[in-house]
């Protein structure tokens, strides 16, 4: 008897901008070894490039505005609707720039990742680039984290780590981070597809074993 055949994995990812990780997550989807599909892209800003790269990949596409509604609470029940529509196994953040209210966050807890360009817990909130290189940091990098309600708080799943270079400004520094982000986020994305990644009370597992603080490390 031919063994019954599990549906791919559903994957819902938010952007609020150039959503190159989105397109780095949907280019690993379609290599024949990940069982996973995104099935919509939704941007909290109109017209941004996120929204035409999805639609280059054939994903629908959708944009839910936050200045339209009166509150942070009153956005994220909306956006909650529009995931749920496309039934979620996993929620990704990719540049989603909106701080999430805690029964946003609880309501995909456990299956809810983001990226987050830095070595956390170092440097949580924005201008990672430029704080490295003012603190005269040798190392900087990018990490996939699960969300927690704490702001770039949750546990870690992978880091890359990136040598600061004694010529680096922030671009430069951006660009090479950039280049880690779109190879541990798909690699995150299918860890957690193949059912290999959890989250329990606040730890990060890979393959039932407990992650170290920093998540799986590349370096380089
Ligand atoms: C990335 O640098 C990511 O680390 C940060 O926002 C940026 C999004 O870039 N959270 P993109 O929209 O995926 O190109």
């Amino acid at each position: 008897m031919r063994e019954e055949q599990a549906e791919p994995s559903r994957i819902v990812v938010l952007i609020s901008g150039s959503g190159s990780n989105m397109q780095a997550i949907a280019q690993a989807c379609k290599n024949p070894e990940n069982d996973a599909n995104i099935v919509a892209v939704i941007s909290n800003r109109p017209g941004v490039a996120g929204l035409d790269r999805a639609e280059e990949f054939g994903i629908p596409a959708q944009t839910l505005d936050h200045t339209t509604f009166a509150t942070r609470e009153e956005f994220d029940i909306n956006l909650i609707r529009a995931i749920d529509e496309h039934s979620p196994d996993l929620v990704v953040l990719a540049g989603f720039m909106r701080i999430l209210t805690p029964d946003f966050v609880r309501r995909y807890k456990g299956r809810l990742l983001n990226i987050h360009p830095s070595l956390l817990p170092k440097y949580k909130g924005l201008h990672t680039h430029k704080r490295a290189l003012e603190a005269g940091d040798k190392e900087h990098g990018v990490t996939v984290h699960f969300v927690s309600e704490d702001l770039d708080g949750g546990p870690n799943i992978i880091q890359a780590v990136v040598p600061v270079l004694d010529d680096d400004n922030e671009k430069s520094l951006q660009s090479r981070v950039q280049i880690q982000e779109h190879i541990i986020y798909p690699i995150a994305v299918k860890w957690f597809t193949e059912g290999r990644l959890s989250m329990l009370k606040g730890d990060a597992y890979f393959d039932n074993v407990a992650l170290p603080e920093t998540g799986l490390q590349l370096t380089h």
